[in-house]
């Protein structure tokens, strides 16, 4: 229907908005340039500390949750509502501000998984501060904390509490992380990482 794809649009281009990228450049920090050159909250904290890092999460996280949440309030079925929170995945992923590149999309999942399974994401949050605090790498922690999120929504899939829609937007995301991590995954593999 015309307002759904409405919806996908809005959330692409709420997803394009590249807020970790302005939180830093407000600061004189080009993320693209600084760190590891990843337009994300991560690399925020990285360059330009903590509260930058906050404020990156929060607009990064709320451009997925907030276009998904729409779409629950307009009642829309699960899969309309998944290919919401998708696009503002893809939006901050292949940015149209930022000539379709971007970042790892790991906080604007996040936020549309808030909207869809507000558990799975805490439980995910949880594993990502958890690990993040052991080992001081934010790939690792972004990485562990997607793999916690595929197994919760398994498991809640299995017991009737996630409708199976939103466990695959889980599984498919989660897939689409990795596949964003791969020069994370190539430097951790030589021991040549960003650390904290
Ligand atoms: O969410 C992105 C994070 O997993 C990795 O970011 O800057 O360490 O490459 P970065």
């Amino acid at each position: 229907t015309i307002p759904h794809l409405a919806l996908i649009l809005i959330a692409y281009l709420a997803g394009s908005i590249p807020f970790s990228l302005l939180v830093a450049r407000a600061r004189g920090v080009d993320l693209r340039v600084a760190g590891s050159g990843n337009v994300g909250a991560a690399n925020v904290w990285r360059t330009c500390g903590f509260g930058a890092f906050l404020l990156a999460l929060s607009g990064d996280m709320l451009k997925g949750a907030l276009p998904t949440f729409a779409a629950q309030m307009l009642n829309v079925p699960p899969l309309a509502v998944v290919t919401v929170g998708a696009a503002a995945m893809l939006g901050h992923a292949r940015s149209i501000f930022l000539g379709f590149r971007g970042g790892k999309a790991v906080a604007t999942g996040g936020g549309a998984l808030l909207a869809m399974a507000p558990l799975v994401a805490l439980a995910g949050l949880a594993v990502w501060g958890a690990t993040f605090s052991i080992v001081r790498i934010s790939s690792v922690a972004s990485l562990a904390a997607a793999a916690a999120c595929a197994v919760v929504a398994a498991v809640f899939f299995a017991q009737g509490a996630l409708p199976m829609t939103y466990a695959l937007f889980v599984w498919g995301a989660v897939v689409s992380i990795l596949l964003l991590h791969r020069a994370n995954i190539r430097r951790l593999r030589a021991g040549a990482e960003n650390r904290f």
